[in-house]
């Protein structure tokens, strides 16, 4: 049970930042103008990509994620960048309810690339910083700098006096994006917002914000790894569920330009366990290595662990590797386990999560130049996934030689060149197409 505080009736009619009342018109659609999308350059690219080309003007920004993933470090950046005289010298403020201004510029200096020297005279001049939390204040200061972007980190330290709850609570916190959202309607400058996912209190975290805000992003990943992904999940501007990801570095957050690459850098050839899946991140197709391991179960009850999988289609590949596939795993613990910190959710892992494993039991290592791409249903056939071609494209660009796919149903879209396609209608054929040795695939008595 939270406690709710109504807004006071006379919010609603004073206040200097509340510009609706008796002011709108109906408007024929051909007559509204802004024909050509404007959007600020954003100079941060694999940011770009996740807004759906760039910052809207008057737009409002939700960046949510874990305390300490690089929310600030990643507006920052941001900000300094798009406040550089290369990228137009936009005018910036900064709000920071968090940190003190010193700490803030402690952090900028890290971030300024050694090579320029990491001087004052490189920090940009029209980003502005304040320590405030007081919404009313921020909103004056906005005022009279009318920056063309506004950060606020966090919402959750943002607080209205004539609410009397805390700050962080769900009526401050909801009450305080409102009244940044009609700033941005009303005025046109870009307000990213920044928001702390909380464990116990997920109340007041940036779920009760979503309706609110045009752009939903979360900054997620493993804290003990380096890679985070910026990922949208909602957008009024652009595609959701896009991807950028960054490395988080002692200079702040680095842009992986080629992620596939990435999280195949440390990767053992020839061992057994190891197959390489094609997941589709948005629109980008993104190749990962899935790791399995099974070892004989010391208790009644095998253990079965997915790390970055869903456990249920672990479950699932498992029941149906040992029922359908002849690879018995009712006495072995499985582990399952998805390389870099990623998450994958699509079943299109789900081939090269069972021929990890099965590979794991067998002891015979996968193919080195090979990925795997399917949905596996329960009768043991594979299924066709979607977006088929680009996934096979990125496996092609970076030097995989073959790939084993579901059976194609339709020969509408040419395959791309330069990977060896081998269909496979079920997964014990997948098996034999993937795994080295192949005779002993072969259930015994087959
Ligand atoms: P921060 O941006 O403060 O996280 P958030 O705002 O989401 O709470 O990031 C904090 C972590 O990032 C902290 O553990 C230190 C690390 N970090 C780096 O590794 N490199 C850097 O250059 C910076 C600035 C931070
Ligand atoms: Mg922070």
């Amino acid at each position: 049970m939270v406690e709710e505080q109504l807004a006071p009736a006379s919010s609603t009619a004073s206040g200097k930042n509340r510009g609706y009342a008796g002011q709108s018109k109906p408007v024929r659609l051909d007559e509204i103008g802004g024909d050509a999308e404007e959007r600020l350059n954003t100079p941060i690219s694999e940011f770009a990509r996740v807004l759906g080309g760039g910052v809207v003007p008057g737009s409002i920004i939700l960046v949510g994620g874990d305390p300490g993933i690089g929310k600030s470090t990643l507006l920052l950046q941001l900000a300094m960048e798009m406040s550089s005289v290369a990228y137009g010298s936009h005018t910036i403020l900064y709000v920071s309810g968090e940190e003190s201004e010193r700490q803030i510029k402690m952090r900028a200096l890290r971030l300024v690339r050694p090579e320029n020297g990491s001087s004052q005279t490189d920090l940009p001049k029209n980003l502005l910083l304040v320590t405030e939390t007081n919404l009313d204040v921020i909103l004056d200061h906005i005022h009279e700098v009318r920056p063309e972007m506004v950060i606020i980190d966090s919402i959750q330290t943002v607080t209205l006096p004539e609410f009397s709850s805390s700050a962080g609570s769900v009526s401050q916190v909801r009450e305080s994006a409102a009244r940044l959202r009609e700033l941005a309607k009303t005025s046109g400058i870009s307000v990213f917002i920044i928001g702390h996912v909380t464990k116990e209190g997920v109340i007041a975290g940036p779920r009760v914000l979503e309706h609110i805000v045009d752009t939903v992003l979360y900054l997620e990943g493993d804290r003990y790894q380096s890679y985070r992904l910026l990922r949208s999940v909602k957008n009024r501007f652009g595609a959701t569920s896009e991807v950028g990801v960054f490395e988080m570095r002692d200079r702040g957050m680095v842009e992986v330009i080629n992620p596939s690459e990435a999280f195949l850098a440390e990767r053992l050839v020839n061992t057994p366990g190891s197959a390489i899946a094609v997941t589709m991140e948005g629109t980008r197709p993104l190749l990962v290595e899935i790791q399995g391991l099974t070892t004989r179960s010391n208790f009644g009850n095998p253990r079965r662990t997915a790390n970055g999988l869903d456990i249920n289609r672990l479950l699932l590949n498992t029941a149906v590797l040992t029922r359908r596939a002849g690879i018995n795993l009712t006495e072995q613990d499985v582990f399952a386990n998805v390389v870099g910190g990623l998450t994958i959710e699509e079943p299109a892992a789900d081939l090269a999560m069972s021929v990890a494993i099965a590979s794991s039991l067998r002891d015979m290592p996968v193919k080195a130049d090979l990925v795997l791409i399917g949905e596996i249903g329960l009768s043991g056939e594979l299924r066709w996934v979607s977006q088929m071609i680009p996934r096979l494209r990125e496996a092609s660009k970076l030097g995989f030689k073959s790939a084993v796919i579901p059976r194609r149903t339709s020969h509408a879209e040419t395959l791309p060149e330069g990977i060896k396609v081998l269909e496979a209608r079920s997964l014990q054929e997948a098996l034999r197409l993937s795994l080295i040795d192949q005779d002993a695939v072969h259930p015994k008595g087959k």
